[in-house]
């Protein structure tokens, strides 16, 4: 086939359906433009599906009667002037296409008043990008832009938007745009509509995490946590599940992993992957689970560090140093969340990037923090860390290596005592097993008079697997601690082992103290049955509801 230049039409075709290709990313692009105009408050609207209509209105600062007529041409923008501005930008669009774009698909309309103007003015643009008709029109100061009849030259695509079907997904989709930004752009008032019907609203919120709240909810927030992180070049925000959660399903959810770059809500595969990873191994989970935790991260960093010119969406980045970033988060998160995420542990071995780069900066810390603190005094936990992360940064490759090396010996020596403590751990398991089962034995064997008394101060018939609740009993792990542990022959008796002894325990009449004590504790709000007795005994210094069986 001989070389031809394709007709203007179609190559306008061509590279403007891939800047607009969906009902929810056309109204993303204006939404993205009515917050680079400083909008307050801005209503999204769509009638049938957003096939009929698609309508941002802000409260922005409007577009000038002088550059109406370049607003919707192709690569006209007032954001950038030059590619070196894209080193300080600041707003959300920079390519001057998106106008354009739904210019050549749509009938778009413009309505839009300055400060300085007296009236609005009404744009109706022709599908050049070129201004057919303007007219005068009632309005207060900002603009509103109207997308009709999306698609219309495009059949396949138009028959997407309005097949009720994808096009009910597509509201859905355009729903966590809206909250992506109410979130990150807290102060703004946000409403959005489907056929006049709200489906998410949001006032002006004064910070990220309120707003965040308000967005996810606070079954969702209050299992979470907010760590913070600054230093000259970045500012970190980082939201992840809490530890000790109770309903730790309540913490997964796919979809809920939330990336901003300079307010841009953004894809990030390999972040989303060291911050995924660092939280599963906080809760223990499977780090090659499916499961995703839900958290946020939020990063402000120098524009001149970032390329956000990937993909038509402008949703990808680039961070300008993409390895050694994600190093630096990776090692920063570690560091940081240390003493904030209770049992935080460090990345999987067969990660070669993690043995390589974090154990060795794990090392490195250990052995300088110390120091950082006393020359420090004043500052918190992740300024530290931070400094900590910039002199690792500026370590020498062989300074490193060292480091490496000593993470490297660490993890042996870890290794062979963990099979230590796993062999001493079985060992004592099996003495108390048998202990236990001596005693319980024991007790079942007593002469009658005996029995009589346990009856009358237990209440409870004398009947149990000796078997299962010795095993219940040690498979329960505060059994290893001081406090007082808990292991159930029948629902009202239990076998408590407090101050290296064995008591019995009547639950019942606990319960009964509970109810009539003047203490007046709260037994709703505590989990189980350890929590009550550890309530009792801290409340009423009281053993006399225990009964001793033995001593260990
Ligand atoms: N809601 C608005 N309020 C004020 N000015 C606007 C608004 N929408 C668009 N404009 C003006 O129209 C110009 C063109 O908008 P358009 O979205 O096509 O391009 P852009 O935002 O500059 O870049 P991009 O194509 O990356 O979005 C903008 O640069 C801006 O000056
Ligand atoms: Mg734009």
């Amino acid at each position: 086939m001989t070389i031809s230049a394709l007709d203007s039409d179609t190559v306008k075709l061509i590279t403007t359906t891939q800047v607009i290709t969906s009902v929810s990313n056309a109204a993303k692009e204006l939404i993205e433009n009515a917050l680079d105009a400083n909008a307050n408050n801005i209503e999204v609207n769509l009638s049938d599906n957003g096939a009929a209509l698609i309508e941002v209105k802000d409260d922005g600062c409007g577009i000038t009667k002088t550059d109406a007529p370049y607003v919707a041409l192709s690569a006209y923008t007032s954001k950038i002037s030059n590619f070196s501005d894209m080193n300080s930008l600041e707003t959300y669009g920079f390519r001057g296409q998106a106008l354009y774009a739904l210019s050549t698909m749509s009938d778009l309309t413009i309505i839009s008043k300055t400060k300085q103007e007296e009236v609005a003015t009404m744009y109706t643009i022709d599908h050049c990008g070129c201004i057919a008709k303007s007219e005068p029109h009632h309005r207060a100061t900002g603009t509103t832009i109207q997308v009709r009849q999306l698609f219309k030259q495009i059949p396949v695509r138009r028959q997407i938007i309005t097949n009720l079907k994808k096009a009910n997904q597509d509201v859905k989709v355009l729903e966590s745009f809206v909250k992506s930004y109410a979130m990150c752009k807290s102060f703004v008032r946000i409403s959005y509509k489907v056929d006049g019907n709200v489906i998410f609203t949001k006032p002006s919120i004064p910070t990220l995490e309120e707003a965040v709240t308000y967005v996810l909810g606070k079954k969702v927030t209050t299992n979470m946590t907010w760590m913070d992180i600054q230093n000259a070049e970045t500012s970190m925000k980082l939201m992840l599940p809490l530890k000790g959660t109770q309903n730790v399903s309540d913490l997964f959810q796919s979809g809920a992993q939330y990336i901003y770059v300079n307010n841009r809500p953004i894809k990030h595969k390999d972040l989303e992957k060291v911050v995924t990873r660092t939280i599963l191994d906080a809760f223990q989970h499977d780090s090659s689970s499916r499961k995703k935790p839900i958290f946020l991260l939020y990063i402000l960093t120098s524009a001149a560090n970032i390329d956000v010119n990937l993909e038509p969406n402008k949703t990808s980045i680039l961070f300008k140093e993409q390895k050694k970033t994600k190093a630096e988060k990776c090692t920063t998160l570690m560091e940081w969340s240390k003493g904030q995420v209770p049992g935080l542990k460090e990345p999987l071995e067969s990660d070669s990037y993690h043995t390589n780069v974090c154990d060795g900066f794990i090392n490195f810390s250990k052995q300088n923090r110390s120091q950082v603190v006393k020359q420090n005094p004043n500052m918190t936990a992740p300024q530290i860390a931070q400094i900590l992360t910039n002199l690792w940064k500026n370590l020498s490759s062989e300074e490193r290596g060292y480091y490496r090396d000593l993470a490297c010996d660490d993890k042996i020596e870890w290794d062979t005592r963990q099979e230590k403590t796993k062999e001493k751990s079985t060992t004592n398991d099996k003495k108390m097993r048998n202990r236990l089962l001596k005693v319980l034995g024991k007790m079942q064997t007593l002469d009658t008079e005996k029995q009589k008394n346990l009856f009358l101060r237990t209440i409870v018939p004398w009947k149990m697997n000796l078997e299962k609740v010795t095993e219940s009993f040690l498979n329960n792990s505060a059994c290893k601690n001081n406090s007082p542990s808990i292991g159930k022959i029948s629902s009202d008796l239990w076998i408590v082992h407090k101050s290296a002894q064995l008591w019995l325990l009547n639950a019942s009449c606990l319960k009964e103290e509970f109810n009539t004590s003047s203490t007046n504790a709260n037994v709703e709000g505590t989990s189980n049955e350890e929590e009550h007795l550890k309530l009792w005994l801290l409340k009423n210094d009281d053993s006399s509801l225990l009964h001793r069986l033995y001593s260990l």
